[in-house]
């Protein structure tokens, strides 16, 4: 199925008046009114108590998301009990026409899609179309692999006389919990998944970006795809995200955020007196990239600069830590450091804006918190200042780059636009490649060498899932990159490659003697 799909084909934001028109269509779909809740069995539920739901570059409201009641849980669960048997068998065909018909419905909404990626994110506009698209790709890839994998049973060879057939099946309900920074291709990629492998789902949004999450469960459902096997359950972690992964009929949970909540999952699936349930996590990275004294100091700045500063570093791929020759270690810093000044911090809702908003008080705290740590160190080594319209109650982080002597220093990932900078000497190249591994995590390794055996070395040594050389490290392609890392960074499968419906499946063996 690899070849015949085609991604989302998105805009050329270098066509005059594209973005202009584009933004225009947004503004009519920019409200302050929302006011979203759980979805269950098809239908609006009355929830529990409200939450805020705010625009991390104003802190104004857009709107408010009621939190679904335990009560809720326990009946979404009954519901999907009585119907995912008959979706799965339904086959991947059924499936797949539902969701690309939802992936259909997503284009056709664009604006709005947009706006909210705007408002309840932060995103830019790049970046919101950016997410668009992936969430498209994503259902469709998936479509595309629920035909190939889920419509038909494998044929294997046996004595004559018999038959031997292998299929696949959904494992059961399926709990979905899914980040803010990426609230519509992360959600829809994991729901998508779930749905295509012929599961029902029990969808958790982050708290932060309900109302997104919200308008695609309605697209899906728009699509067709049946009200008892996808539920909404939107609400905070400790409650509704509790209920949903300490149920004892989860058969799976699928779940992308911090490391230390998907330890928590963990456990929490583990004390269950129920079946062993399938986790898929993808979790944070402590990513870094080695760039010897070859590579072309021009394609590193534009690099690092995009790999550490679009999405304001809020993506868990971002660049936390690059590593500079050290014969040219001062030239590319000071052209990392130029780059980095020019970029243009604000609203994201104006077109100059380069970097948006942190998502939230807290976040853009526990990051200006590592910043003033290494500040007290004379460790600063730029804090970017150009500045478009920035809010007073906005939630802001200048880009800034830290000077480090080793990747140790860190003591967890900073999930902002900050960049640390360590110099590195040739005859020691091993010996950094080890300490990025020792980390713990492996999730995205960049590479900028013009020595071919320089970057295979490094390649094969460093224990990280996803190894971009020559280019920067960020915005992984579905179905051409597929994404996930290993160790602290996650269990794989990866998100996006034809691994991934397999783990949200049973197989089933039939052996008939004809
Ligand atoms: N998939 C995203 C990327 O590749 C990260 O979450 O940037």
């Amino acid at each position: 199925f690899l070849p015949q799909r085609r991604n989302s084909q998105g805009y050329d934001l270098g066509e005059p008046g594209q973005a202009e028109a584009l933004m225009a269509d947004m503004a009519k779909h920019r409200r302050n009114d929302w006011h979203v809740g759980p979805i269950i069995g098809g239908r609006e539920g009355q929830g529990d108590s409200a939450l805020a739901v705010i625009n991390p570059a104003t802190g104004d409201p857009i709107g408010q998301c009621v939190e679904a009641s335990l009560s809720e849980i326990d009946d979404a669960i009954a519901l999907s009990l009585a119907a995912q048997r008959e979706w799965s068998l339904a086959g991947g065909d059924f499936r797949a026409t539902r969701l690309e018909k939802a992936a259909d419905l997503l284009e056709a909404d664009t604006p709005k899609f947009l706006a909210l990626a705007m408002d309840e994110a932060g995103k830019t506009l790049a970046d919101a179309i950016a997410e668009l698209r992936e969430a498209v790709d994503f259902l469709r890839y998936y479509a595309a692999g629920a035909r190939e994998h889920f419509e038909h049973a494998v044929l294997l060879p046996g004595p004559t006389g018999e038959r031997n057939e292998l299929i696949l099946e959904g494992r059961g309900l399926f709990t979905c919990i899914s980040p803010w920074n990426f609230p519509l291709a992360i959600f829809l990629g994991q729901v998508g998944a779930a749905l295509a492998a012929g599961n029902a789902v029990l969808a958790k949004p982050a708290e932060q970006t309900p109302v997104i999450a919200h308008e695609a469960v309605r697209a899906l459902l728009a699509a067709g795809v049946p009200g008892d096997v996808l539920h909404f359950l939107p609400g905070r972690g400790e409650v509704v995200g509790a209920a949903l992964t300490g149920h004892a009929e989860i058969a799976g949970v699928v779940f992308t955020g911090s490391t230390e909540v998907a330890h928590l999952i963990n456990r929490k699936l583990a004390s269950r007196n129920a079946p062993i349930a399938t986790l898929i996590a993808e979790t944070g990275g402590m990513n870094a990239m080695i760039v010897d004294s070859t590579a072309l100091p021009e394609q590193v700045a534009r690099d690092v600069v995009s790999s550490a500063f679009q999405s304001a570093g809020q993506r868990c791929s971002a660049l936390r830590v690059v590593y500079l020759q050290d014969d040219v270690a001062d030239h590319m810093l000071e052209m990392i450091a130029g780059a980095a000044a020019e970029l243009t911090i604000g609203d994201p809702s104006e077109l100059a804006t380069d970097v948006g908003p942190i998502i939230d008080g807290e976040a853009q705290a526990s990051i200006q918190h590592h910043i003033d740590t290494f500040a007290a160190k004379g460790r600063i080594v730029l804090q970017a200042v150009r500045t478009g319209t920035i809010a007073d109650n906005g939630s802001y982080i200048m880009p800034t780059i830290i000077r480090l002597d080793d990747i140790a220093e860190m003591e967890r990932e900073v999930f902002g636009p900050v960049l640390h900078i360590v110099r590195w000497k040739a005859k020691h190249l091993d010996r950094v490649i080890d300490a990025i591994n020792a980390t713990g995590y492996g999730l995205t390794l960049g590479i900028h060498s013009r020595i071919d055996a320089f970057a295979a070395h490094v390649a094969a040594r460093a224990q990280v899932g996803n190894v971009y050389v020559n280019r920067n490290q960020i915005g992984a392609i579905v179905g051409s990159q597929p994404f996930g890392g290993r160790g602290l960074s996650g269990t794989g499968p990866k998100a996006g490659g034809p691994q991934y419906l397999l783990r949200f499946a049973e197989e089933k063996t039939i052996s008939t003697d004809i």
